[in-house]
């Protein structure tokens, strides 16, 4: 560790890697903007409800903290991560050896997943499932099991746990991206309880707060196998700042620290983290807006007919019948770039839940598409947003 950095919770070198981890490093790190946008076509002007952001960005005291730390941009003020770590870890009632932070929670989500699974030991998901931690799984050569959704779209626990006796890392991702369906906790409990020995569950909670989900933080704070992933991208509305952090026990946490270390954060990330959980009515406000705005977008869908699947979060799972590419080609052509098909329902799009005016946006081009009133005009170039090119290749399963 560089001295004089003083983050309660990391015993590990700064440079202390294992080989494993070493060689794991090439590591090529998916997101969620990475994902969305190999999709999204060169134009970015119009509605963007393909990469589940909040529109609303950061809130007012995370804005005014970013001016008030500006001045200090030149200094490393290695401090604001400790205070960070510790404000996570009370309000999560743990220990600051249990909480790491760091730009988002893609890195520890890619970490974990190579420091738990390996060519012996497989990496467990649902379909439809986030993907990110499919490329992680690949990258370590893992067997990739993906099982499907439950009738009720929850993880299907048992089938996870039948399918996979080698696994090492269990993904569940509640509410689910991108179907906004939700894993009960028993069912969490009884995957812990039931998993082989030295499997981890990770339990993905960047939605969490979207919906009246109980969190699985307390298996974390019962020492059980379990990481818990949140992120600030989602609710808080700082996709662009970058925060996330991850929980569980220092010994699960020295492992995953094994694949990327610390680095110090951006601090304009720490102090507008720190200001958005200090504002006690941003998470009710901001899921009450989302519900009402989604709630209003399933009313207009069941006046019209389409199939979706009902969610708990800021992104829902559209059924349109037909090949879901065509509708995401003709929708951007109409200025409305809605997400990505998952292979296993090529006829379903994922919708972000945007502003209201966004959503009569979305919903004034899904009328004329849907009733071919307009077609897909525009190429697919599948460029990058900052340029790179190159489409994500498809995880076979
Ligand atoms: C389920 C899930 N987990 C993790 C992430 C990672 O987000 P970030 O790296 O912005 O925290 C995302 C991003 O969309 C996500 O959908």
């Amino acid at each position: 560790m560089a001295e004089g950095f003083s983050v309660p919770t990391s015993r590990r070198s700064f440079l202390g890697i294992s080989a494993a981890a070493s060689a794991a490093l090439a590591l090529r790190i998916v997101t969620e903007p990475m994902l969305a946008h190999a999709a999204r076509h060169l134009i970015h002007e119009g509605v963007m409800i393909d990469a589940n952001e909040n529109p609303l960005g950061p809130c007012a005291a995370a804005r005014q903290a970013i001016v008030d730390i500006a001045p200090q941009g030149g200094r490393y003020s290695d401090w604001l991560s400790v205070d960070l770590v510790n404000q996570l870890a009370e309000l999560e009632g743990l220990r600051p050896e249990y909480v790491r932070i760091y730009p988002g929670s893609s890195e520890p989500l890619h970490h974990a997943v190579a420091a738990f699974t390996s060519h012996q030991r497989s990496y467990v998901t649902a379909d439809p499932g986030y993907e990110a931690g499919m490329f992680a799984a690949k990258a370590v050569k893992a067997r990739l099991v993906k099982v499907p959704l439950t009738k009720a779209y929850a993880h299907d626990v048992r089938a996870m746990l039948a399918a996979a006796p080698d696994a090492g890392l269990f993904y569940v991702c509640t509410p689910n991206n991108p179907t906004g369906t939700l894993t009960s906790h028993s069912d969490i409990e009884f995957l812990v309880a039931n998993k082989p020995k030295d499997s981890v569950a990770m339990v993905d909670e960047a939605y969490i707060h979207f919906s009246d989900a109980p969190s699985a933080m307390d298996l974390v704070r019962a020492d059980k196998d379990v990481l818990v992933l949140r992120t600030f991208s989602k609710i808080y509305g700082m996709a662009g700042l970058r925060c996330g952090a991850v929980f569980g026990r220092p010994d699960l946490i020295e492992k995953i620290e094994d694949y990327g270390g610390w680095n110090f954060m951006p601090i304009t990330a720490l102090v507008a983290a720190s200001a958005s959980l200090k504002d006690a009515q941003l998470v009710p406000e901001r899921k009450r807006i989302n519900a009402e705005i989604r709630s209003g977008v399933f009313a207009w869908l069941d006046r019209n007919g389409y199939s979706y699947v009902p969610s708990h979060s800021n992104c829902f799972m559209l059924d349109t019948k037909r090949d879901g590419k065509e509708v995401i080609d003709a929708m951007a052509a109409q200025h409305v770039h809605i997400g990505r098909i998952w292979p296993v329902w090529p006829t379903c799009v994922r919708i972000t839940v945007g502003t209201a005016n966004e959503m009569e946006q979305f919903q004034a081009a899904l009328k004329k598409v849907m009733t071919g009133a307009v077609t897909a005009s525009v190429a697919h170039p599948h460029h990058w947003r900052n340029g790179r090119k190159g489409e994500l290749p498809l995880l076979a399963s």
